[in-house]
């Protein structure tokens, strides 16, 4: 199948594309930037707020991946506007299968991007092509981020209330792939293996990110944190993903082939097994007699 993807190199897109082509797929991936397109990813220009580019996009596709989005603090531009004018032209160039990517929540509208999201949804549900809303929990990568952000406050608050279900974007890219190649199938969910609290959210970051701040327990007001104390962000579909948000963060060795081992493991003779040779290494003393070799 040819797939239009746009949000190509947003988070969620950097996983599809790879993941499309794995599965056979050719991509043409939709950017504000001017890219070169290699191998099976053909890259076009095209803008959804201004509608540029976008008629040229959609023409022969067999189905339009819609991730682009102009995110929390963009007042919906691209979610509602950009989304109404994608579905124009994919009318115009009947493609049969719109799948656009939404979050677990929309339902509850507690926040101006939810509610921007859940009306996207529903332009997507009533556009008469085929059509796939894939929902999904936060990214582990969008949580890093925000707890990157508020570890520059000297003490991080912690809401013990709020329930949290961090979901791996390569496996939402995954499930993405297979809808698409699937074909519609109207509204679908898909969240992370665990459902965590906010206290284990962030003592698991802070562990991972060699990090020490003292923890304010709060309760954040509102009805966006009342809506998800009530679990309204959680999702018990299936299927759901398999990495752990601690997978995320501690990422297990890559195993080795036997090759590699072989040409990596040093001889007996060599100076990593007699550091005493080596000019490079130094051994200090350690506080209960251990002694490691160190390079200056
Ligand atoms: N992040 C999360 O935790 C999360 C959780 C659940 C669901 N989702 C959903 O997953 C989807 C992807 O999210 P993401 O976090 O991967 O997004 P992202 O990293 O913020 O990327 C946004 C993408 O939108 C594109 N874009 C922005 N304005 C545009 C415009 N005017 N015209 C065309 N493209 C435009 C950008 O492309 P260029 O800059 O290259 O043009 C970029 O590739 C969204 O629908 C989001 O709601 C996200």
């Amino acid at each position: 199948m040819r797939i239009l993807v746009t949000g190509a190199t947003g988070t969620l897109g950097s996983a599809l594309l790879p993941a499309l082509v794995k599965a056979g797929h050719q991509v043409r991936a939709l950017s504000r930037a001017k890219r070169e397109s290699r191998g099976n990813v053909e890259w076009v220009w095209g803008d959804l707020i201004s509608d540029a580019g976008i008629a040229d996009a959609v023409r022969g596709v067999d189905a339009v991946a819609h991730l682009a989005t102009s995110g929390r603090k963009g007042r919906g531009a691209v979610d509602v506007p950009g989304t109404r004018m994608l579905i124009a032209a994919a009318r115009e160039a009947q493609v049969p299968h719109l799948l656009f990517t939404s979050v677990v929540g929309t339902g509850s509208a507690a926040t101006a991007y939810l509610r921007y999201k859940r009306e996207a949804e529903s332009l997507v549900a009533g556009s008469g092509l085929g059509w796939t809303v894939l929902r999904a929990t936060p990214f582990h990568e969008w949580l890093d981020r925000r707890l990157g952000e508020l570890a520059s406050l000297p003490a991080l608050p912690v809401d013990r209330s709020v329930p949290w279900q961090p979901v791996h974007t390569g496996e939402v890219a995954a499930r993405a792939a297979e809808l698409l190649s699937g074909g519609p199938a109207g509204a679908v969910e898909f969240g992370g293996p665990q459902v965590l609290g906010t206290d284990e959210l962030v003592s698991t970051w802070l562990r991972a990110r060699n990090l020490r701040r003292p923890r304010l327990p709060v309760r954040f007001p509102g009805r966006r944190y009342a809506v998800q104390r009530a679990g309204q962000f959680l999702t018990d579909a299936l299927p759901k993903g398999r990495i752990t948000w601690h997978d995320y963060l501690f990422p297990p060795p890559p195993a080795l082939s036997d090759d590699f081992a072989s040409e990596h493991t040093a001889s007996p003779t060599s100076p990593a097994n007699q550091p005493e040779q080596d000019p490079d290494l130094h051994v200090y003393g350690g506080d209960e007699g251990y002694e490691r070799p160190t390079r200056s």
